[in-house]
């Protein structure tokens, strides 16, 4: 295993989130929803809306059988309401080309409407457990600073080395525990703004913190 999975792995067991709604389940209907809320929007945000909206919608079924209005009214206040449309097309697509079942593949899983690559392997990994690589906003922070990739990653070029990357250090087992670790690192550890750098894993190995360019990774979007 390489040497950032490892030191990711041994940090969670300690230091990450494991109490979360979405956590200690493997139902692929429950984890969809929380990746979909958590696209854009903090954990703390989400906890009260994603009871509510279980409360309401409990399954798959439930949710693809109600009206559009509905779901749009237990999204009120979340934001980015594209993720709401799509969640309720997703739900529908789901039971009419699936058989009510998620598909467990990761591949099959980004074919659904409002799921990209990223999301489509947090829920593979999971739900399914699944082997596939997550590049999220965190997870790219993560990765330019502990390996001083440059250059924006938000394109096409930088985005591309840093799936390579994600792919390349995949652990060969315990991936949700090392998902959910670099999840977990992002959000309370290498975090955009201040940094706890004394605090994280990385900082042994990190090539941001070496070269003391720590705020200046990732780089920001050219102008
Ligand atoms: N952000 C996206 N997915 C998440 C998860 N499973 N746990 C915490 N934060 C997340």
């Amino acid at each position: 295993m390489s040497d950032f999975a490892d030191r990711l792995i041994r940090w969670h067991r300690h230091h990450g989130r494991h109490d979360l709604p979405w956590q200690n389940t493997t139902d692929p209907y429950r984890i969809w929803l929380s990746e979909i809320m958590l696209q854009q929007t903090q954990v703390d945000t989400v906890i009260p809306y994603y009871a509510r909206f279980l409360a309401r919608f409990p399954d798959l079924a439930t949710l693809a059988a109600a009206p559009v209005d509905e779901v749009m009214a237990l999204w009120s206040g979340l934001g980015y309401y594209a993720r709401a449309r799509n969640l309720h097309a997703c739900a529908r697509t789901v039971m009419t080309e699936h058989g009510g079942q998620f598909p467990a593949r990761a591949e099959a899983i980004a074919a659904l409407p409002g799921i990209g690559r990223s999301t489509a392997a947090a829920i593979a990994t999971f739900a399914f457990g699944q082997r596939a690589a997550i590049l999220d906003g965190n997870v790219k922070r993560v990765l330019c600073r502990a390996f001083g990739v440059d250059g924006f990653p938000g394109s096409v070029a930088v985005e591309r080395r840093l799936w390579a990357l994600a792919d390349a250090l995949l652990p060969a087992t315990d991936v949700p525990v090392y998902i959910q670790a670099q999840m977990d690192l992002g959000a309370t550890v290498c975090t955009r703004g201040k940094p706890r750098c004394p605090d994280c894993p990385m900082q042994p190995i990190c090539v941001a913190h070496a070269t003391g360019r720590t705020t200046e990774l990732p780089e920001a979007r050219p102008r």
